[in-house]
């Protein structure tokens, strides 16, 4: 007889169920008896006890569903250590509703922030064992994240979209996307999409050299130029800020994001009509592209395996295109980005896209 308990945490994002129906579906397919409690709205549940009991029923039908049947919020890692408004310890809250409900483990879905509280538990002695989520595919000891596939698909297809009306109207698109403050979302939507420039958070651009693209492109017959900007992406000069030089100019631009104002210094610059798209959360929502739906039960059926074997303290990842066991305390606290130097940003400049750089 096992007791799991199981939680959803951070931003959500395609295939968080169809990971949890397969950590449950391998548990019962194994003849394991078991006993599931579901946290509410991520670390918020075990700290103030709010949970379902759930069966195997309730994860079934739910490979394809969006979203998190549990719910999720934003318990920030760097405020856990500090008693909430009430007074409580939230970490020694967690522990004690652990406890109290006799859990064997915890199997918790999320990505960076998650993580780190994942790990802290860890070493707070409970048996953890994580899954890794995200569009964001920032997280360290996995090559990918379940999300990331989905959230390309919509990303490409918002480009693929804007692609027609650009060509008809002649103009300059940039379509922001998500990805904090990493590019690999950008990256490769960007590609699959057919942009002409991609700016990312990890290759500072210099505006000008963006617009030599688009002037390159019209002096040699194309009629519009798209633009696939990271919501993280940055400048040469502000690069050279320091944290927090750079927070207070975030804080005080009259733009609503990086998009808007490599958009008002490119119609500046060369007069061009500029367009901005931002596709905004519509990328973390919807269905889970059959990728992610195939990929988060791999990895849901890999925790289930560890549960079963008792051995704890992982996350479930895959590196080199295999499933494998990645020890909690070398992923909690780095972060996974997109080297510069990395062959698909090399191959991508071979195509003749510009990085700004
Ligand atoms: O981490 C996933 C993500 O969608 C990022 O790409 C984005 O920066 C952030 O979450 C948005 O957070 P929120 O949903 O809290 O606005």
């Amino acid at each position: 007889m096992k007791r799991i308990g199981m939680l959803t945490s951070g931003g959500d994002c395609q295939a968080l169920n169809a990971a949890m129906r397969g950590v449950v579906k391998t548990l019962l397919n194994s003849g394991e008896k078991m006993e599931i409690y579901g946290f509410i709205d991520g670390y918020r549940g075990l700290i103030y006890g709010d949970y379902r009991m759930l069966t195997g029923k309730d994860f079934s039908g739910i490979l394809t569903v969006g979203g998190t049947i549990l719910g999720t919020s934003r318990t920030p890692f760097k405020l856990i250590r500090e008693p909430d408004e009430n007074g409580i310890d939230k970490v020694e809250a967690m522990k004690k509703n652990y406890k109290k409900l006799k859990l064997d483990c915890l199997v918790i879905l999320g990505g960076n922030g998650t993580h780190k509280t994942a790990n802290l538990l860890r070493t707070e002695g409970l048996n953890v064992i994580t899954l890794p989520k995200t569009i964001d595919n920032d997280l360290w000891g996995t090559d990918m994240t379940f999300g990331f596939q989905s959230a390309v698909d919509i990303a490409t297809n918002a480009i693929d979209c804007i692609h027609t009306t650009a060509a008809s109207h002649g103009r300059v698109f940039i379509v922001e996307v998500m990805g904090h403050k990493v590019g690999w979302l950008t990256l490769n939507a960007g590609m699959a999409g057919g942009a002409d420039i991609i700016l990312l958070p990890e290759i500072p651009y210099d505006i000008n050299k963006v617009v030599n693209a688009i002037e390159t492109r019209h002096k040699n017959g194309s009629r519009f130029t798209i633009i696939a900007v990271a919501e993280g992406a940055i400048s040469k000069e502000d690069a050279k800020l320091s944290k927090k030089e750079y927070k207070e100019k975030l804080r005080t631009r009259k733009y609503p994001s990086v998009s808007y104002e490599v958009a008002a210094q490119i119609q500046e610059k060369c007069g061009r009509e500029v367009r901005v798209t931002v596709p905004g959360h519509v990328q973390r929502g919807g269905s889970p592209c059959p990728y992610d739906r195939v990929f988060a039960s791999r990895l849901g059926s890999e925790a289930g395996s560890l549960i079963m074997e008792e051995k704890y303290g992982f996350m479930v990842g895959y590196v080199n295109r295999e499933i494998v066991r990645v020890p909690l305390e070398d992923v909690a606290g780095k972060l996974k980005s997109v080297d510069p130097d990395a062959a698909i940003v090399k191959e991508a400049k071979r195509l003749g896209i510009c990085f700004g750089d």
